[in-house]
């Protein structure tokens, strides 16, 4: 029997999860507010306030999945990519446990996560398959052979698709993080109300950089001639730009499945919630004849269950960390 302990700390989710053999027993996240306020997330808060929470979290998770800590087989823990504080407090309570328990210690890397949370529940995908992992400092087309044994065949060379909701979020004066509400203002627009550019990018490759910029004189332009511009065409923008933005990445999607002949297709991280992604995605499957697989809500934005059930894949080969590991703020598969 394997009992593994995860731990996410990367940026402002401070979240524990039990896995008992590859079964997720619970999956404690506490969000952090305090960022609301500056509009983006402040490293120095988010440390500060996985310090705090780390301990209660993970006593909420031992008490909702019923295992005693004595029992845990291993702790797996991100060890990056993500803010450096941040994943300093995940790290040190790992090896803190680990120590005291005389357990293994396993690392994790937090984007091969958001992929293999896709182990979590059936219907599982089958290797290979590609994925497009879409979160707030991400964004990568990636070509998944096994377990740990992943490719980036594309990937932004700019800003991440969940910063172009954001920063789009924070053009229109709406709260951090933007994405969820540009979502939900979306699903009463017309997508086609407004055109916003789609960059012509070679390969397998992203940019988003463009686009910000062309909202955001969009935007400028209008409130020239219409003060109330935006409240007045709030649904009609966020549609339209979600609809750009889905489109940019739906054809780099297509393009690697023709280029790779592979019509297994996962998507992954925060933006993987958004509906029109989500919806697009299942057309898509239709469309092209695809396998989709679309993560539950409460596996795409962070959580320690992917990095539970990774953790669990890694104890099974044995692959375990030293008491000496760091975190890295920048990590690469
Ligand atoms: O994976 P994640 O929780 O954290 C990172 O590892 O970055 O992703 C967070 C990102 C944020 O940019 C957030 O705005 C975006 O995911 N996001 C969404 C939605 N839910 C979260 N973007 C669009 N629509 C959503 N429903
Ligand atoms: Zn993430």
């Amino acid at each position: 029997m394997a009992i593994i302990l995860g731990i996410e700390s990367s940026c402002d989710e401070t979240s524990a999860s039990i896995c008992k053999d590859g079964e997720i027993l619970s999956n404690i996240i506490a969000n952090q507010t305090v960022h609301q306020k500056y509009g983006g997330v402040v490293p120095e808060l988010a440390s500060r306030a996985h310090q705090q929470n780390i301990i209660p979290v993970v006593q909420e998770a031992f008490a909702a999945a019923k295992i005693s800590k004595k029992d845990v087989s291993a702790v797996a823990f991100t060890r990056g990519p993500g803010l450096l504080g941040s994943l300093l407090v995940g790290t040190s309570f790992s090896k803190a446990f680990a120590l005291a328990n005389g357990i293994p210690l396993v690392e994790v890397n937090h984007m091969q996560a958001h992929i293999l949370a896709h182990f979590i529940k059936q219907p599982k995908p089958t290797f290979p398959f590609l994925c497009l992992t879409v979160s707030g400092g991400h964004t990568q087309i990636v070509l998944v052979k096994d377990y740990f044994d992943m490719e980036i065949v594309g990937q932004t060379t700019d800003d991440a698709a969940g910063e172009a909701f954001d920063k789009t979020a924070k053009i229109l004066n709406l709260p951090y993080p933007g994405g969820p509400l540009i979502d939900k203002y979306a699903r009463e627009g017309n997508p086609l109300a407004y055109s916003f550019p789609e960059p012509q990018i070679p390969g397998l490759d992203f940019s988003f950089s463009g686009l910000k910029t062309a909202i955001l004189y969009f935007i400028r332009d209008n409130k020239k001639l219409d003060e109330n511009f935006v409240e007045s065409n709030l649904a009609d923008i966020c549609a339209s730009v979600q609809h750009r933005i889905v489109t940019i990445l739906l054809a780099k999607v297509k393009r690697a499945s023709k280029q790779y002949n592979i019509k297994d297709i996962a998507i992954a991280g925060g933006v993987s919630a958004n509906s029109g992604l989500r919806n697009t995605l299942h057309q898509a499957a239709e469309q092209y004849g695809w396998n989709v697989f679309i993560p539950d809500f409460e596996y795409c934005t962070d959580n320690a269950a992917m990095i539970a059930i990774a953790g669990y894949y890694k104890y099974l080969a044995k692959d375990f960390a030293g008491q000496d590991i760091a975190p890295l703020a920048r990590m690469s598969f």
